[in-house]
């Protein structure tokens, strides 16, 4: 792992009990999937990050450029070929007060890489993912990718105890906002993919995005609106996206089967065809 500026063993690694990520989740991460040993998308996933730390004004500790290191240096480190890289920028260490600090506090910063065995994922998208459906219950500020994850802590259990894998949040009109850990997706019986538009009530998704462009490229129809349990129920597939799960197929929510219940045509294309796309 590295923090605060040293590389160290993971079971010796560890930030002070009065960092403010600790105490007040007041910081922000990353998620960046490491494919072959490349690091996929990551100029969109720094540059999200610096979003994400202007909008909560905590500083960037070091220029991007210097962070793009770290990153590959953890992931040669750890020798991972196919996992994730995780990075996460706090506020810093400071007494206990809600407030910023008064005096000016450096941010930590942990970065760690973990190997996935690539077959897991290829199992399950396979298989096909169930939902379940959970009403909205996090903050406005979705955007900002930050560790104050609490209601996606217990709505991925939620589904977990309910024998799914995913929740999918609905907000008051009725509508999918998005997963616990990833943006919901479906495809319409005339074949058009649907998503929800990134302007309010989700993560917008660097998965997301490569995909959105990579729809255009292979001229499958688009359409980014809200959309319903019930439509996602009756819809011919439906998937999700995120950096730990590229394309993953859903095959049920809330108990029905969606479609033939088994993983789709334009999912499993979209999956196949996903790294072409991305950086
Ligand atoms: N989660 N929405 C939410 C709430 C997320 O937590 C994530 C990613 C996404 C998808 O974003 P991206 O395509 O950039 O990974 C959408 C990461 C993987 C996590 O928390 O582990």
């Amino acid at each position: 792992a590295y923090v605060n500026g040293r590389y160290q063993e993971m079971r010796d690694a560890s930030v002070s009990i009065e960092d403010r990520g600790y105490q007040f989740a007041d910081g922000v991460y990353e998620v960046c999937e490491v494919r072959d040993g490349r690091l996929v998308d990551m100029p969109r996933h720094l540059t999200r990050l610096q979003r994400s730390l202007s909008e909560l004004r905590i500083a960037l500790p070091m220029p991007l450029s210097s962070l793009a290191v770290i990153l590959h240096e953890v992931v040669r480190r750890n020798r991972v070929r196919f996992g994730i890289v995780y990075l996460q920028i706090s506020r810093g260490v400071a007494r206990r007060d809600h407030g910023f600090p008064l005096s000016r506090v450096k941010p930590s910063l942990v970065v760690t890489a973990r190997t996935i065995n690539p077959a897991k994922g290829a199992e399950n998208a396979a298989r096909g993912i169930k939902v379940i459906t959970v009403p909205e219950n996090r903050w406005p500020r979705v955007d900002i990718k930050s560790t104050a994850l609490l209601p996606n802590v217990l709505a991925k259990q939620a589904a977990r105890e309910a024998g799914a894998y995913e929740a999918w949040y609905v907000d008051g009109d009725g509508f999918v906002t998005e997963g616990s850990s990833s943006n919901a997706w479906i495809v319409t019986k005339q074949g058009r993919v649907v998503t929800r538009p990134d302007s309010s009530g989700i993560l917008s998704g660097i998965t997301r995005g490569v995909l959105i462009e990579a729809l255009e490229a292979l001229q499958i129809r688009f359409e980014e609106r809200p959309f319903t349990p019930a439509e996602a129920a009756d819809a011919a597939e439906a998937f999700v996206t995120a950096a730990s799960m590229i394309v993953m197929p859903v095959v049920a929510i809330d108990g029905h089967a969606i479609g033939s219940g088994t993983p789709g045509p334009v999912a499993r294309r979209l999956r196949e065809q996903f790294h072409r796309f991305a950086a």
